[in-house]
């Protein structure tokens, strides 16, 4: 079939929407026809060329919502109809690490999923016969886009697709560090280091989690009122002073979860720092640039902190975000606040500037 997608042809170039080709669902995949579709950092990274592990040309998009048109022979967990969002993190649910309950790092497709092929190594996406390779298995900056079953989660069909699609990378990521990496007790006082989607979706995953204080750092104070909607009790202009503060807040003894979720390495090395002695967890959430690296006092690691990370917020996505979802439908998680743009798909390249220029949250796509 034909379908409009947004095309990365060439790296530190606007992406070219335009109309491609799609083919059917093989066996264990699924056709899904995307309504929505938020624009994350990864995107614009990879559309810069900055990631050297990127390749063009490929659809970008991996934020998706949208319903299941086909199915492939022996697909039985979706069925046409269902709604359903795009997971860059599948769940296999057989491998190693799905039958763990420590990691959601799937092994199933990786290789296959990082060199942009679906599981049998060919593309869906193609032009004039040349194949297009996809993006984190997703390539949801389009009209319909083919996917893996085990990269799909069902999720209520009262679900709203452009605003629940946040769940399938950036909210996520935020809300599982509190709730699937830190687990936050109840009555616990937290940090949290950047309050953009992921920074806030630790806040609001903090607060699902019962904890007391919640104390926000980020730049922007506009973003700071929107952490303080999303449950923190103080906040603050992130700088220099900002362990400091922790600890000033907490009896000199610091925080007994922090997250971090700018990508900066040296707001890394402060979260790691105003964790509690004796018991500290500091999350990282955040990305840094390749080649970066996190400076720790060991000293802070003997006294009793300790350092976790994730990736997707730990989220089983296909267990977890269905989860999420409810407990957005249930008025118990608000997500509508974190969309700040909505854009058509021709307005991409809008959206990737809007980014740049740190104007709002998060941009969804509508089709
Ligand atoms: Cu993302
Ligand atoms: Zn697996």
């Amino acid at each position: 079939m034909k379908i409009r997608a947004a095309v990365l042809e060439e790296f530190g170039q606007p992406l070219v929407v335009q109309e491609i080709d799609l083919a059917g669902p093989r066996p264990g995949e699924v056709l899904v026809r995307l309504e929505a579709c938020g624009v994350c950092h990864t995107d614009l990274y990879t559309a810069s060329g900055a990631d050297p592990s990127g390749y063009a040309p490929t659809v970008l998009g991996h934020e998706g919502a949208g319903i299941v048109e086909a199915i492939g022979e022996g697909v039985e967990s979706v069925r046409p109809g269902d709604r359903v969002l795009t997971l860059f993190s599948p769940q296999c649910r057989e491998c190693l690490h799905c039958r763990s309950d420590r990691t959601n790092l799937c092994l199933a497709i990786r290789e296959q999923q990082n060199l942009g092929f679906l599981p049998d190594g060919t593309t869906r996406l193609s032009r004039d016969g040349e194949p297009i390779r996809h993006f984190m298995g997703t390539s949801a900056f389009a009209e319909a886009t083919v996917l893996p079953e085990i990269a799909v989660a069902k999720v209520d069909p009262a679900a709203p697709p452009d605003v629940v699609c946040t769940l399938a990378c950036g909210a996520t990521t935020g809300i599982g560090a509190a709730l699937y990496v830190a687990h936050v007790e109840p009555g616990s006082t937290c940090a949290v280091f950047g309050a953009g989607l992921v920074g806030l979706g630790a806040v609001a995953g903090c607060k699902l989690a019962g904890a007391e204080r919640i104390i926000c750092f980020d730049m922007s104070e506009e973003r700071l009122a929107m952490a303080r909607a999303q449950g923190a009790t103080d906040t603050f202009v992130g700088g220099a002073g900002a362990v400091d503060q922790v600890l000033e807040l907490t009896g000199g003894f610091g925080a007994d979860y922090t997250f971090e979720a700018t990508g900066n390495v040296k707001v890394m090395r402060q979260a790691v720092e105003c964790a509690r002695m004796g018991w500290g967890l500091c999350t990282v959430a955040g990305v840094a640039g390749k080649g970066e690296t996190l400076d720790v006092v060991p000293r802070y690691l003997i006294t009793g902190r300790r350092i976790a990370g994730a990736s997707f917020g730990g989220a089983k996505g296909r267990d977890r975000v269905p989860e999420l979802a409810r407990l957005y439908l249930d008025g118990k998680l608000d997500l509508e606040s974190f969309i700040t743009h909505h854009r058509p798909l021709d307005g991409v390249n809008d959206a990737f500037e809007l980014m740049e220029r740190q104007d709002g949250i998060r941009t969804v796509l509508t089709f």
